[in-house]
């Protein structure tokens, strides 16, 4: 029997575009793709188990080596700033992370004492701003974060943005580029990586053959 690796994904698209390419290894994801209720799921030939779970906390799992690896997005790792290996990025689930308002007046579409950022990212929106020796204060919101701006909660977001569709429906635009190549990464445990070499150098370079070939790109 293989000895067992442990998988956290990120529950939702980058679980599903995941799934395709390790199904190419020839591991089988049926159970992971239609988990129901069950929060733990297998395949017993391989012998890889498979979490769901969300985003943010895929870096948590993978720190505390009960995963070994797992698929989350850039935006999140530099939120989380665990100490993870990043061994590959895996192309697919390709965004931006901006900074966005309205057009005409950034920064002063309402008169707060202090700019203020709405944002899913608070460690992110603290760094860029303190690097900018820029006071700000952060509201953290868990969705719909446009609706900072355009509700008056917030002066500016920052947020990924994808097409630009959901910036242009409310009216908003991008004002200054945070980072340009978020995507999919493949993370890894330190310690597995060294007392798992085999099986995890297995999963890398298919993973990594596919990535190469085109096959995350979407
Ligand atoms: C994300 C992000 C933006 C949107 C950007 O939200 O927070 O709102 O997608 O994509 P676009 O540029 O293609 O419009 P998500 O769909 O994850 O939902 P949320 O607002 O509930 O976080």
């Amino acid at each position: 029997m293989e000895e067992m690796l442990t998988f956290a994904l990120a529950k939702g698209r980058l679980a599903e575009q995941t799934f395709d390419l390790l199904e190419n290894l020839g591991i089988d994801c049926s159970q992971p793709r239609n988990p129901g209720r069950q929060l733990v799921l297998r395949d017993e030939k391989t012998n890889i188990r498979f979490i769901l779970v969300k985003p943010s906390d895929v870096p948590t799992y993978v720190e505390h080596g009960v995963a070994d690896l797992g698929v989350v997005g850039k935006d999140t790792l530099l939120e989380a700033e665990r100490p993870l290996y990043e061994l590959l990025d895996l192309g697919f689930g390709r965004c931006r992370l901006c900074v966005a308002g309205y057009p005409d007046a950034p920064g002063a579409t309402v008169s707060h004492a202090t700019f203020r950022v709405a944002t899913k990212y608070p460690a992110i929106a603290r760094r860029w701003w303190a690097a900018q020796g820029k006071p700000i204060e952060i509201i953290e919101l868990h969705g719909s974060v446009e609706l900072g701006p355009v509700i008056g909660l917030s002066d500016v977001i920052l947020d990924i943005v994808e097409s630009g569709s959901t910036l242009r429906a409310n009216g908003l635009t991008v004002l200054e580029e945070v980072a340009g190549d978020i995507s999919a990464r493949l993370v890894c445990n330190r310690v597995s990586l060294k007392t798992k070499r085999e099986r995890i150098r297995w999963i890398i370079e298919g993973l990594e053959r596919q990535v190469l070939a085109g096959a995350g790109e979407k």
